[in-house]
């Protein structure tokens, strides 16, 4: 049986700007993203893979077209959908642990449970210690690392990942990564990722939609059918892996070799 769409994009399409600096990020973009799928979006710099999430956020509207989160249309934000921002937004008066715990809060989540789960991801994104420090006083990669847990712990729905690993060491990288690959695997999360790195799209998801250059629209999709029982190495060390990795980079190359339209 097919599982029904979790996440909807018909037909949308957004600019920026006024007549004389008009620039058209997406054109006519369709996507279906279904329940407890992990699909990645990839394409080259400036395609609007970002405009598109804070769409599906409910930060930015389209200009025309429609976008819908379990049928219903996308006109705010909503605790059903945790975004990880390209650029790591903690909230700045909120230490670490009040920071991982806000979605618990949101979602009446019992405070010794609160405490559990934010314990929990404070140790696994290895902040121990740091659990009283602000915002401020951390390093890029802390504070992405915060931004992860806090959207991971809650557990929304649907997670709307932009780049969420692009600031980290590659071992954070990869554990965080593998702490992804866990709770979707277990919690039968919708996942919605966009990343550069084509080894941690064929690597995690289920399929990967490749863009063109600007305005961005989907131009090749590929489903990623890889055993991912294993440990990290023999998934990537397996010919099925390599052949996949193989065409999205092409197809991602493909787009990038051409230019993107100017602004009008
Ligand atoms: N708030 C804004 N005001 C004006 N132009 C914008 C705004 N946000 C995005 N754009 C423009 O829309 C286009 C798409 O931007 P977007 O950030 O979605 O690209 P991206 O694919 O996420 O790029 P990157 O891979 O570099 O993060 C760019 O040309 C950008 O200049
Ligand atoms: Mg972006």
């Amino acid at each position: 049986m097919t599982a029904r769409p979790k996440i909807q994009v018909e037909v949308v399409s957004r600019s920026f700007g006024d007549s004389g600096n008009r620039v058209l990020a997406l054109k006519d973009i369709n996507l279906t993203v279904r329940e407890g799928e992990f699909v990645s979006i990839v394409g080259p710099s400036g395609c609007g893979k970002s405009t598109l999430l804070y769409m599906l956020g409910g930060f930015v509207a389209p200009t025309s077209g429609r976008l819908l989160a379990d049928g219903q249309p996308i006109v705010a934000p909503g605790i059903d959908r945790g975004i990880v921002f390209q650029e790591y937004a903690l909230f700045p008066w909120l230490t670490v642990f009040d920071n991982i715990a806000y979605g618990l809060e949101m979602t009446g989540v019992p405070a010794a449970k609160r405490q559990q789960a934010v314990e929990h991801y404070i140790s696994l994104i290895g902040l121990k210690g740091f659990e009283q420090r602000y915002p401020r006083e951390l390093s890029g990669g802390m504070k992405q690392r915060v931004a992860l847990a806090r959207t991971f712990a809650y557990e929304p729905s649907i997670l709307l990942l932009d780049e969420p690993f692009g600031a980290l060491d590659s071992l954070t990288r990869e554990t965080m990564q593998d702490e992804l690959r866990r709770l979707w695997a277990t919690t039968g999360k919708t996942i919605l990722m966009v990343t550069h790195d084509v080894d941690e799209a064929v690597y995690l998801s289920n399929r990967v939609c490749v863009m063109s250059q600007r305005p961005g629209r989907v131009v090749e999709e590929f489903a990623i059918d890889l055993d991912r029982d294993g440990p990290r190495e023999d998934v990537v060390l397996s010919d099925a892996y390599t052949a996949t990795h193989n065409a999205v980079w092409l197809s991602v190359r493909r787009q990038v070799s051409n230019p993107p339209a100017p602004a009008s």
